[in-house]
């Protein structure tokens, strides 16, 4: 059966969230198409979605700063809607190359919202971030809090989501959705996707299955003197799994409705650093060796969602817990070594 919206175009589409969505949709029924520049992603993924679903995507090596190209590729594979995941993540990395985040991040968004325009494409779902909430007055935090960002990768998220909204406000066949991630993580459960970054290792899965595989010494604490119960900071870890299927559903949203709207994609549970290495070693069966750092710039004590909403409009509310995504994730990376080993 054909998913609605049949063919849809994952910028992004060999990365972590990108390559799930892949197999997501195309298990759903979906076509997609894969866009990604490889700059943190292998193009060797595009194997591992063929191998998972039995499809093989058909996948452009593109910049999404290449306006041209992307509309190009829009026009010739006829695709209905977009899914922009492309973009640098790291919050650590934004405050150093705080330019670099806003040409990818911004710059990019505004070459694909003119690619999509010139092929008449109105239907687009963006990867924003929990992280635009700052130092949120109340945890959880719920859609209609007051973005204050602190570091430039938020900010970026958040002028994207404000161009967003401002196109939706003028053109009304539009529709949008921003889906603010709180900390996806985990795998595929066949253990051959994951989360693989070929440039930077900053995230704290990643950093914890280098630590659990030996290839880095010792997991950095980064901060222990924050307003939390155990003193270390306090994230809203999900299921990339989970988060592929609050954008499905979100594509079905897309269908028959316009305008814009946000929503948040958590599980509403607040998991320390502390309690996250915890669950990290119950996954792998072996303590994992710390170091106590001092806090990261622009990071903020808690940042967990309210999930009223998203479970009201997305229809679910199953999320996997935190032993699963970090048992998913150490398959996926032990699986990964055995392959370079
Ligand atoms: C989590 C917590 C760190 C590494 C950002 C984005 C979010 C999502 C993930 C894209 C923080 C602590 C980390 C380490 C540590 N984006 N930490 N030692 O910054 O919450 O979220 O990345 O995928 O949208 O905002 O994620 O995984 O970097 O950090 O103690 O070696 O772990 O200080 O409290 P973050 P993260």
């Amino acid at each position: 059966m054909a998913g609605n919206p049949a063919k849809v175009l994952l910028t992004g589409g060999c990365g972590f969230i990108g390559s799930h969505q892949a197999v997501t949709l195309i298990e759903a029924g979906h076509d997609v198409v894969l866009v990604d520049d490889l700059t943190n992603a292998r193009a060797s993924v595009v194997d591992s979605i063929e191998t998972i679903t039995g499809m093989r995507p058909e996948f452009h090596h593109l910049d999404v700063r290449d306006s041209e190209g992307l509309s190009k590729v829009l026009v010739e594979t006829g695709c209905e809607a977009i899914i922009h995941f492309a973009g640098l993540k790291h919050v650590s990395e934004s405050m150093e190359r705080a330019f670099d985040y806003l040409d990818v991040n911004v710059a990019g968004m505004t070459s694909l919202l003119q690619a999509a325009n010139r092929a008449g494409v109105k239907k687009l779902i963006f990867s924003s971030s929990g992280s635009i909430y700052g130092n949120a007055d109340r945890v959880p935090i719920d859609e209609d809090t007051p973005p204050r960002p602190t570091n430039p990768y938020s900010h970026s998220k958040w002028i994207c989501e404000q161009m967003l909204e401002r196109v939706c406000a003028v053109e009304p066949d539009w529709a949008v959705i921003s889906l603010r991630y709180f900390n996806p993580a985990g795998a595929h459960p066949s253990g051959l996707i994951g989360e693989d970054p070929t440039h930077l290792i900053s995230n704290i899965v990643p950093v914890l299955m280098e630590t659990a595989t030996g290839s880095m010494d010792a997991i950095p604490v980064f901060g222990d003197d924050f307003d939390t119960e155990d003193g270390t900071a306090v994230r809203d870890y999900v299921h990339v799994m989970d988060v592929a299927r609050a954008h499905a559903a979100a594509l079905d949203l897309l269908e028959g409705w316009t305008g814009y709207e946000a929503l948040n994609i958590g599980r509403g549970e607040g998991v320390s650093v502390r309690q996250l290495i915890r669950a990290a070693e119950r996954a792998i069966d072996r303590p994992l060796p710390t170091e106590e750092r001092p806090r990261r710039a622009g990071d903020v004590a808690a940042l967990v969602a309210a999930t009223d909403r998203s479970r009201e409009r997305l229809g679910f509310d199953d999320y996997q817990p935190v032993d699963d995504i970090l048992r998913d994730a150490w398959r996926f990376r032990q699986n990964r070594q055995n392959d370079v080993g």
